[in-house]
């Protein structure tokens, strides 16, 4: 396939012509990348099985892997899910556009391959203007996981997005930089009570806060997978992580997979920031003895935001400099962002952890 990639300055002339020509290929059941204020998605028709199917082949995703649907205004939300609580109406008033997505009871006009055979539905409007245009021209709503091969860090760039799905897609939007740089926030709206199933930008307090009752954390984003998880280099796309028979399964099928994983060996170091600075610097000279490259990431104790930003594309510029270990520092998982980033880097790092 020759995938076509379409620049994307603003919404002016050019960018409306762009969009318009995205829009009439998801419509006629192709896929399209496009941005969003997350990570870039991988759009195909929500409504038509045939488009979503393509996207789980392009990605190399396992099938029971279900998808965010995507939708360009709240009022929407009665297409896609069977029932709207008044806690979605809610979260919907506080947070769309942005970065929480709902899952609910689905509705019988959305197929089930697009939620992985589940009878929920995730749901989220973007924040992201190229985004909310296409899902307003295409007339649909939009199917998107993450637009990377199944088990690579997600893309925050559109050159991401080509080095992943190159020749796999019809069109790659190529527009700026994600500024959230992490998935967005999953709560499940369809049990006894609300709960996150992958953490996010927008944290449990801010939801609790507009719910007005405690929301709580899918306990299995708790707890280290078992010792069977794969290390980093034996993970091939969609390589599920086994886990101990106690460790209870996660709520959301996508969090049981192997993740976000570089070619490098990767390594986290856990600790006070002088600590793991004299420890980086001892492994590095370690390494560097051995004839190996090392690279690191460490950022700011307080810099969640930007940690959030820069993590998956610091990891994709790592593998790019072809280094053979990539040492993190841990940020403090005492704060919700600190969680959301730690999800990511921990699951990039197949749970390899140095405490010091
Ligand atoms: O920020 C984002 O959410 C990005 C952008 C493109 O919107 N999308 C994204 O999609 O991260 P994806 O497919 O990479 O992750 C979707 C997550 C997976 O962990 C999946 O298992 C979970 O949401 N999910 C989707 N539908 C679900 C459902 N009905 N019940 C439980 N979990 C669900
Ligand atoms: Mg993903």
């Amino acid at each position: 396939m020759n995938t076509r990639i379409l620049d994307i300055q603003s919404l002016d002339d050019a960018g409306r012509t762009a969009i318009a020509e995205a829009a009439a290929v998801l419509r006629r059941g192709g896929l399209v990348a496009f941005p969003t204020e997350t990570v870039y998605g991988l759009g195909a028709n929500a409504l038509d099985p045939a488009a979503v199917e393509a996207i789980f082949a392009a990605k190399g995703r396992p099938a029971d892997n279900p998808l965010i649907v995507h939708i360009a205004d709240p009022t929407a939300l009665t297409e896609i899910a069977r029932e709207v609580p008044e806690e979605a109406r809610a979260l919907a008033v506080a947070f769309w556009p942005g970065p929480l997505t709902l899952v609910l009871p689905r509705h019988p006009r959305i197929p089930l391959v697009t939620t992985g055979g589940l009878d929920t539905v995730a749901v989220r409007m973007p924040d992201d203007p190229v985004a909310l245009a296409l899902i307003e021209a295409a007339g649909c709503p939009v199917a998107a996981p993450s637009a990377n091969r199944s088990g690579r860090p997600s893309p925050t760039r559109a050159a991401h997005v080509a080095e992943d799905l190159d020749g796999r897609v019809d069109v790659i939007l190529r527009a700026g930089d994600c500024r959230v740089g992490i998935e967005s926030t999953v709560l499940d709206l369809t049990g006894p009570v609300p709960m996150v199933l992958r953490p996010g930008i927008v944290t449990p307090e801010e939801i609790a806060e507009v719910l007005g009752v405690p929301v709580e954390l899918d306990p299995a984003l708790c707890q280290t997978p078992g010792p069977g998880t794969p290390g980093p280099g034996t993970l091939e796309s969609g390589t599920q992580v086994e886990e101990e028979a106690t460790a209870p399964a996660p709520k959301a099928p996508g969090m049981k997979y192997a993740h976000y994983a570089p070619r490098a060996e990767m390594l986290i170091l856990r600790g006070q920031e002088d600590a793991i600075r004299a420890r980086m610097d001892e492994i590095r000279r370690e390494r560097e003895a051995m004839g190996q490259r090392v690279g690191t990431i460490l950022f700011g104790a307080a810099d969640y935001r930007e940690a959030a930003r820069d993590f998956f594309a610091r990891l994709r510029e790592l593998d790019g400099q072809e280094v053979d270990l990539i040492l993190a520092g841990a940020l403090d998982e005492g704060h919700s962002l600190g969680v959301a980033v730690m999800n990511r880097m921990l699951k990039s790092a197949g749970y390899h952890v140095i405490d010091l």
